[in-house]
């Protein structure tokens, strides 16, 4: 059985040793295709693939037609936005994620961007605290317990919408529940969004919901950039010039938000999952699930069910 790590962002070397290691143990073949950057790299690799490692990497239909022997791929991480899941199972691949394991370092990259935010990218001027500020997160899965948790020890006050988590939920982890993303967005001086990209989510942050947020505020996306509409975004910013847009995923408009001096960043590649630790999580995770479905038919985190 020959198991593929195929990245064009490599995991850090000592996560491919802990693949390598539980790959090994199975008594599995590991191979490596790292830093691709063309497709067709990646359809020539999967030609003896019986396993495929992934993580953003789009696994579509033309892959899986090159992967003939191909009985499982698991996206080393949350969102599976990149997996094509209907052509997965019509190609007989069961599909999974590694829900949580990289969520600590999504959490703590949004505490270090918001430090940055309201201290003025460290320009040398005043800035703010976030001690007592209103933090809204919107969804409240793996990334939002964490970036809660920590945003408490900061002393910030944490709000939470999310439209399929009971409120019981949220509030077990001391967080207030909101009925709607309009309170939620109103109500708050931060809103960090923590939802997938969905046919529903896609451009559901646009000008008109960000408008709605009190003076001085910012909204902060270490999720998706094909949730926000950037368009509208773009206009109220420029007609708002209060608001700050920090994101971990750079806009397709970089250049125009560019221009809002003081008041965008964005990092120049995705980086909150971009830790030694998330990488050994979710790429050891990724290894044990593969191991787990081939040897003991285990299905668990199968997303094309
Ligand atoms: C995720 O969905 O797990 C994160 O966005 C991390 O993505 P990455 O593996 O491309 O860094």
């Amino acid at each position: 059985m020959k198991i593929l790590v195929a990245t064009s962002k490599p995991f850090a070397p000592v996560a491919i040793d802990g693949i390598r290691k539980v790959t090994e143990e199975a008594g599995y073949e590991l191979a490596l295709l790292e830093k691709y950057t063309e497709k067709a790299e990646l359809l020539a690799a999967v030609a003896d693939a019986d396993a495929l490692i992934v993580r953003s990497d789009k696994v579509d239909a033309e892959v899986f037609d090159a992967a003939p022997q191909l009985k499982i791929v698991v996206r080393a991480g949350a969102g599976f936005d990149n997996l094509d899941l209907a052509s997965a199972t019509s190609h007989n691949v069961v599909a999974m994620n590694t829900p949580g394991q990289n969520a600590n370092a999504v959490a703590e990259l949004v505490m270090g961007l918001l430090v940055y935010a309201v201290r003025n990218f460290y320009n040398g001027k005043s800035g703010s605290e976030l001690m007592g500020k209103k933090l809204g997160l919107l969804a409240f899965g793996n990334v939002g317990h964490n970036v809660a948790r920590i945003a408490k020890g900061f002393g910030m006050e944490v709000l939470a919408y999310d439209a399929f988590c009971p409120a019981e939920v949220i509030k077990k982890a001391d967080v207030e529940p909101v009925a709607s993303r309009e309170d939620l967005f109103s109500q708050c001086d931060i809103v960090s969004l923590h939802i997938p990209a969905t046919p529903e989510t896609v451009k559901s942050i646009n000008g008109s919901l960000v408008g709605t947020m009190k003076k001085n505020a910012i909204l902060i996306n270490t999720a998706r950039k094909e949730v926000i509409d950037e368009e509208s975004l773009l206009t109220l910013l420029k007609e708002r010039t209060d608001l700050k847009y920090i994101t971990d995923i750079m806009p397709d408009a970089h250049e125009a938000f560019s221009t809002l001096e003081g008041r965008y960043f964005s990092t120049p590649k995705k980086m909150g999952a971009q830790t030694a630790e998330a990488n050994i999580n979710a790429g050891v995770a990724a290894a044990k699930q593969i191991v787990g479905f081939l040897k003991d038919g285990i299905t668990k985190f199968q997303l094309n069910k």
